[in-house]
């Protein structure tokens, strides 16, 4: 069944269909706002969406020596990480046990040979095998114990660190997903020579919103200069000269991923200096922009330290190289809530001084109670609200349709996402005038 068949001709529960309504002719592309509210379409996307995409799961880093573990709730369902202690090989698993089910692994990290469950206490190795039954006469010769180990996730592939599952054994493969995507991953991994990652530390929280308006608000230049009017006044008190504003691009990048690339007032730990970063950063920076250009060439070297890229792979990944590298992963819990982590993503032999800056701007800036991202989960949070006053049924999201070339602050790239979204649910399509 499609959204469609959900619709209001069909005697189904939504009052619209299509809830996406682009018309070029018009300068149309709205939003039916029962995309933000109503739990059929959340159920819809839980089956369409979160079990059939890419999502991801964690870095590489995170479980750098054998047996190294996390867990992670991955599209609404417990799995965790693991790097096999034989194999060397990192494994998503599920994380329920293949006895009666229980959760196996109960810590969020740490590293262990073996994961032993609490409930009757079958144990299995980091490579998913069962190693330990209690008592196991009492089954007999016949069970075959060899297919009760951990059952890993339908597909698991990563791409330069960056580790993705899927629950559907038939989608095509990680490269092929990220299309466009990856051009924007890799500009933030060479920029750290290949080497990046995940610092120890975990941001999360919760947001009172749906979940698709934090991937429209990160990719959204739009709303920067009125919404976050505190951050900017902090620059100019640091003596940041914010005239030249924010400009930039907005592109589609294929399969929902989109991003906006821009320079803007902020430094850079890689390689743009600003007054945030204090006068004896100077320097260090100078000098890392020096070995970026030696690297890469003048040209890819300015791409990687002036201009900053918020990057949405689609549906709920959203890596902002900014005033530090963050990746944010987001989860519905309802039609208005969603739980929300980060992590500080940084070059592996950072000097000690250019972290410490760059953890300052990630708690500073993007951390829950930062400069930043509070004005956001205001902003989202006042939105959700407003859909409940009703009165009006439909977002607009049609800024910069007519124009040649879409910048950061029009909404081009924020339609890419809706038109996967609407393809993957089956609510696109044309809605006369109302
Ligand atoms: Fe895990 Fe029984 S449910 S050992
Ligand atoms: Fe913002």
């Amino acid at each position: 069944m499609t959204l469609l068949e959900h619709g209001p001709e069909q005697g189904g529960l939504l009052s619209r269909s299509p809830l996406v309504d682009e018309d070029f002719d018009r300068h149309r592309f709205r939003i039916h706002r029962e995309t933000m509210t109503s739990p059929i379409v959340l159920a819809e996307e839980m089956a369409r969406i979160f079990d059939r995409c890419w999502l991801y799961v964690g870095h590489e880093s995170e479980v750098r020596n054998p047996g190294d573990y996390v867990r992670r709730p991955v599209g609404g369902r417990p799995v965790f990480m693991v790097r096999g202690a034989r194999s060397g090989q990192v494994h998503v698993f599920h994380n329920t046990c293949p006895h009666r089910g229980a959760v196996v692994c109960r810590h969020k990290s740490g590293n262990s040979k073996v994961f032993q469950c609490f409930y009757h206490a079958w144990s299995f190795d980091s490579e998913g095998a069962l190693v330990g039954v209690p008592g196991r006469e009492a089954y007999g010769s016949r069970l075959d114990f060899d297919a009760l180990g951990l059952r890993p996730v339908a597909r698991m592939e990563s791409y330069r660190g960056f580790v993705f599952a899927c629950f559907d054994p038939g989608v095509p493969d990680l490269v092929s997903y990220l299309a466009g995507a990856r051009e924007h991953l890799d500009l933030i991994v060479d920029s750290a020579d290949g080497a990046m990652e995940v610092v120890k530390g975990t941001n999360e929280y919760g947001i009172d919103a749906n979940w698709k308006l934090l991937a429209e608000n990160s990719l959204d230049g739009y709303h920067a200069v009125p919404t976050h009017d505190t951050y900017l006044k902090y620059l100019v008190g640091m003596g940041t000269d914010v005239s030249g504003g924010v400009t930039g691009v907005g592109l589609g990048l294929g399969n929902g991923h989109a991003v906006i690339e821009y320079t803007a007032p902020m430094g850079r730990p890689i390689a743009k200096w600003a007054p945030q970063f204090g006068e004896q950063a100077r320097e260090d920076i100078a000098q890392l922009r020096v070995e970026l250009v030696a690297r890469y060439g003048e040209q890819r070297a300015a791409r990687m330290a002036d201009y900053n890229r918020n990057l949405l792979i689609y549906p709920n990944l959203v890596i902002n190289d900014i005033m530090a590298v963050t990746v944010r992963t987001f989860m519905p819990l309802a039609p208005d809530r969603m739980d929300v982590t980060a992590w500080q993503l940084a070059p592996g032999d950072e000097e000690p001084q250019l972290r410490k800056r760059r953890l300052d701007a990630f708690v500073s800036f993007f951390g829950p109670a930062g400069l930043a991202t509070p004005d956001d989960s205001e902003a989202l949070e006042s939105c959700q609200l407003g859909y409940t006053s009703g009165g009006v049924e439909w977002n607009d999201l049609s800024r910069g349709m007519t124009r040649e070339t879409n910048t950061s602050i029009d909404e081009e790239h924020l339609r890419a996402f809706w038109r996967q979204w609407a393809d993957q649910m089956g609510a696109g399509g044309r809605e006369e005038s109302r």
